[in-house]
């Protein structure tokens, strides 16, 4: 009897090559079915591929197997059905910004369904309800609530697609006060991996509505949401503090935001603490409100800061008040990015276990020490997500599959090539890794999580389930996921998988012999 390692070594060889000539048959089943469809289809032979495969992201590039634009529900039905029965993996693209490429699939050979043509938004009850299409942009989202004056809470870059944004969070400056904008969507049109379209709310498929709040892509390519919405606020203050110094002065300031995000903010104040390539940090966000109160709370905060930072350098000091319309611009950045070529990483801190100035000053010590060796374009950006009040935790924790309302900070550590343009520099990853091994050096480092929305294709499996989700969640969804998806259409490098993946394709393998 030969050893068992051989044997295993033996099936390995025998399902990658099984495998590899399935998924040749599986491109052209997918061709021939896909030549049936009554709208745009773009293969690996047309003239605009290489424009339809690209990622925002460009330090990645992957070859799905074809791209399709349908323009209903019934034709992603048709879309998923040609997937399935070719055995090639069915990915979303809405506003394609994932961080890894998974809405091209984050792997060769998938089939992209782009909804860019399921653009519709309409309102019910005088704009209290909206139902938007997941194609929408959050531009286009904005646009439309501002014809009804109404507003929901979400992130600040106009192109981000609705339909990854409210898949895994959809966090904005309002969203202490309002929740993420998938703690606001009360239904969803879903196309099942069978072609089925059905709806999800609280009452019809809760099992599914609950877990496509946090891990949609998983379970089938939402069309559509509803969300309910809020009045448009009369006035916002937007605001920003600029301060220069060292590792020890950016140190203190942010633990001064730590402990004012613990004692002080009330909900109606988003925060971020941010940090950037010349070394100069901000105090940056929005209080839903006037000025003056809007002063009142924050300026002890930005006085801590001046303290120990440096004032020769002249701080910079804005805060203004605006409608709603002209805060969500000015948010924006200008011009809008089309394109990145970056490395990021997310880190979240836990409510009760705040980090100690120790670790920040790790942390600020790192990026002092570093910055000058790399040819990079970085930002650190701390987001409060908890404090005082936070409806985000307000959240009872099992809800929805979004695990994260138990948290204070959010780390978003990012580097880009100067350029923002291939090729990505390769100390890249290690710069970023080392943003997040300093703050691991403390003693808070267990109980860290990571926003999924700033997915990172590099998390080590058990880390990503982990740090994502967390056991009681995971087990949940992999049960869904079997229930919704048990043949796996859906499939992409971290998504919720019904059994461990290395048994089970030997396992068929055997079977087919
Ligand atoms: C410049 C920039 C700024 C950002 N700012 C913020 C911010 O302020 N706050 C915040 O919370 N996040 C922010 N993000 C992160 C952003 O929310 C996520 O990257 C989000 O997933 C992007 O959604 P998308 O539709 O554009 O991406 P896509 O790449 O199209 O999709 C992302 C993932 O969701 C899946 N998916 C997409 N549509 C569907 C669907 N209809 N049904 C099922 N699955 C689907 C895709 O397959 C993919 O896995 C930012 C990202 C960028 C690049
Ligand atoms: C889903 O709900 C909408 C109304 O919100 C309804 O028009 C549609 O028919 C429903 N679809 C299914 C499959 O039940
Ligand atoms: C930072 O600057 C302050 C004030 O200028 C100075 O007292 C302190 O020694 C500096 N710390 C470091 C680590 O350079
Ligand atoms: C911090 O956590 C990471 C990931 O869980 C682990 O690999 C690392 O060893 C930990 N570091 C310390 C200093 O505990």
């Amino acid at each position: 009897m030969p050893p068992l390692s051989s044997l295993a070594l033996a099936f390995l060889i025998y399902s990658s090559h099984v495998l590899g000539s399935q998924s040749a048959l599986g491109s052209a089943t997918l061709a021939a079915c896909l030549s049936h469809l009554p709208y745009r289809v773009v293969l690996p032979s047309s003239p605009d591929y290489d424009l339809a495969s690209r990622a925002y992201n460009r330090r990645l590039t992957f070859h799905p197997a074809a791209v399709v634009y349908p323009t209903s529900a019934s034709e992603v039905s048709a879309a998923i059905l040609c997937g399935a029965s070719s055995g090639v993996p069915v990915v979303a693209r809405s506003g394609g910004h994932s961080a890894a490429a998974y809405s091209l699939g984050g792997q060769d050979g998938s089939l992209v369904v782009d909804l860019s043509r399921l653009n519709g938004v309409t309102f019910e009850k005088k704009g209290e309800i909206v139902h938007v299409q997941t194609g929408n942009r959050l531009v286009d989202l904005a646009r439309a609530l501002k014809g009804v004056g109404r507003a929901l809470p979400h992130g600040t870059c106009p192109s981000v697609g609705v339909g990854g944004h409210a898949a895994f969070g959809g966090f904005g400056f309002a969203s202490r006060e309002w929740g993420l904008l998938l703690d606001r969507m009360i239904g969803a049109e879903i196309v099942l991996s069978d072609g089925r379209v059905v709806n999800a709310t609280l009452d019809e498929n809760p099992d599914l509505f609950w877990a496509i709040r946090g891990s949609a892509p998983s379970f089938g390519i939402a069309t559509s949401y509803t969300f309910v919405t809020l009045p448009e606020p009369p006035v916002t203050t937007a605001y920003s503090y600029v301060f220069a110094g060292n590792a020890s002065s950016a140190a203190q300031c942010l633990f001064a935001f730590q402990e004012f995000a613990t004692s002080s903010a009330p909900p109606p104040l988003g925060m971020q603490f941010s940090l950037i390539s010349d070394l100069t940090y901000e105090l940056f966000g929005s209080y839903t409100g006037p000025r003056k109160d809007f002063e009142n709370i924050f300026l002890p905060l930005v006085r801590e800061c001046e303290k120990t930072s440096d004032q020769d350098s002249g701080t910079h000091e804005f805060a203004q008040e605006m409608g709603w319309e002209a805060y969500l611009v000015s948010q924006a950045g200008t011009p809008p990015r089309i394109a990145d070529c970056f490395y990021a990483k997310s880190l979240m801190t836990a409510e009760n276990t705040p980090l100690s100035l120790r670790t920040i000053e790790a942390f600020t010590t790192y990026l002092y020490t570093e910055a000058h060796k790399h040819r990079l374009s970085w930002f650190v950006e701390v987001d409060l997500y908890g404090g005082v009040g936070s409806a985000i935790n307000a959240v009872p924790k099992l809800d929805t599959a979004f695990k994260h309302r138990d948290r204070l900070l959010g780390f978003h550590m990012k580097a880009s090539s100067r350029d923002q343009r291939p090729p990505y520099p390769e100390d890249g990853y290690a710069f970023i890794n080392g943003m997040a091994d300093a703050l691991r050096s403390g003693s808070e480092n267990a109980t860290f999580g990571s926003y999924g929305s700033y997915v990172d294709p590099l998390l080590r499996e058990e880390d990503w389930r982990r740090m994502y989700y967390g056991e009681e969640i995971y087990e949940r969804l992999r049960m869904l996921k079997a229930k919704w998806d048990p043949s796996g259409v859906f499939a992409y490098p971290q998504m919720i998988s019904t059994a461990v993946k290395e048994e089970q394709e030997g396992r068929r393998t055997v079977d087919e012999l």
